[in-house]
């Protein structure tokens, strides 16, 4: 089997996804099921039925892209990744490891390979949580983690709930029918961008993920009292902005205070109402990211910070909800897909480094479904979810190379 990868294709199909996008380039906006979303999935479908596959959406329009094995009753070996991105994103989140899955699968096709397992690209919807304030939304239902039920409960920003921003995309039918049978799957296997620098940085062009870190997320609420910005004194004021600045180094310090390098959070929200210059701030939305390998550890600084709200509302006088939108465990890669892995890269005389994903990724959730693990491939400064997000050409196709072989490999 002589596996060739289509270095110029992958990358000029990189491109034009990029150029399918809310924000002008080099930046990519692409919100779930927003029309841009819709053209970005038909574009790719129709990439997927070039090559000869056949493409199939659930209820949720996560999408299922098949090569069918010689022996079709088998579980199939799954990859994949996502293509939605969040505001102001790069063009590599998600996309390296849809567009780089399909190439592999093309490469397998060229090289004569038949596959007796059926090889399947899984393209997830809403990977990213800027929707609906839940990330892995495709890959926690396929995976039974999050019921229909709760899932039926979301909400956009704008108050609409998933079964109607869905219905308004094209995707009907009863969310229950969205989780996979069990041993669907005989393998996960997902490539992405390190989103990180270590690769780059020990010049090492290809991680083995063995684990994924555990992430949690809380939408905070604070209310305090507006006001005519010249007529209420300083003793009188109920300011929820002033509360909510003291709640974001409370977050911060809450981190640090652990002093393990691992245990990580982030404010990455903060919208004020009424946002007037000559008016107190009456209301802030906030966001808290935490995230680390250990899980413990993770829920002491989401503990801090539910502790430090109350201490803030009270010397503040202002009222502050928190709710915990996600707390997930960490998820251990199957050592027995990290050794197909590796043999894979030792195939092709390529060092490797194993490593934790501190991002979180869909295989997250696949993990609880099947053997699954993770190809990490380097990105510049380990820049991501910014526009100047950049994966070399080789190092993609370096990527897609092993992910073709692991492929081969488990499908044999
Ligand atoms: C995924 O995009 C993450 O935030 O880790
Ligand atoms: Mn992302
Ligand atoms: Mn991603």
């Amino acid at each position: 089997m002589k596996l060739e990868i289509d270095g110029h294709r992958l990358i000029s199909e990189i491109e034009a996804l990029a150029s399918i996008s809310d924000a002008e380039a080099p930046a990519v906006t692409r919100i779930v099921f927003t029309s841009t979303d819709l053209k970005a999935r038909a574009w790719l479908k129709a990439r997927c039925e070039e090559a000869g596959l056949a493409v199939r959406q659930d209820e949720l329009g996560n999408t299922f892209v098949r090569w069918t094995g010689s022996d079709s009753t088998l579980p199939a070996i799954g990859t994949g990744s996502h293509i939605d991105a969040i505001p102001n994103a790069g063009k590599y989140d998600g996309v390296v490891g849809v567009l780089g899955g399909l190439e592999a699968i093309r490469a397998l096709q060229r090289s004569g390979f038949r596959p007796r397992h059926s090889i399947e690209l899984l393209v997830f919807t809403s990977e990213e949580p800027t929707r609906f304030g839940i990330g892995c939304l495709g890959s926690r239902l396929l995976s039974g983690t999050l019921s229909a039920d709760v899932a039926r409960r979301l909400k956009d920003s704008d108050g609409a709930t998933l079964d109607e921003v869905r219905g308004r995309a094209g995707f009907g039918g009863e969310l229950e029918a969205v989780k996979l049978p069990s041993a669907y799957y005989k393998a996960f296997v997902e490539l992405h961008i390190e989103q990180g620098p270590l690769l780059e940085r020990r010049q090492i062009p290809l991680g083995i993920v063995t684990s994924i870190a555990a992430p949690a997320s809380l939408r905070i609420s604070i209310e305090g009292s507006g006001g005519h910005a010249g007529g209420v004194l300083m003793p009188d004021r109920r300011d929820a902005l002033c509360a909510a600045a003291e709640l974001i180094l409370a977050i911060e310090n809450a981190a640090q205070a652990t002093g393990a390098v691992d245990t990580v959070a982030t404010a990455g929200i903060c919208e004020v109402f009424p946002g007037a210059v000559n008016s107190i701030p009456s209301r802030v939305r906030l966001s808290a990211d935490v995230r680390d390998t250990n899980l413990k550890r993770r829920d002491g600084v989401t503990g801090e910070i539910e502790s430090a709200s109350r201490a803030i509302a009270a010397k503040r006088q202002v009222s502050i909800r928190t709710e915990l939108l996600n707390a997930d465990a960490p998820a251990e890669c199957a050592p027995a897909i990290i050794e197909v892995l590796s043999a894979s890269c030792r195939k092709h005389n390529l060092t490797f480094l194993p490593m934790v994903s501190r991002a979180y990724h869909d295989s997250l959730f696949m993990s609880r479904i099947a053997p699954t693990a993770m190809l990490f491939i380097p990105c510049r400064s380990g820049y991501s979810h910014r526009p100047d997000e950049y994966a070399s050409p080789e190092d993609i196709v370096r990527g897609t190379l092993v992910l073709a072989e692991t492929l081969a490999a488990l499908a044999r």
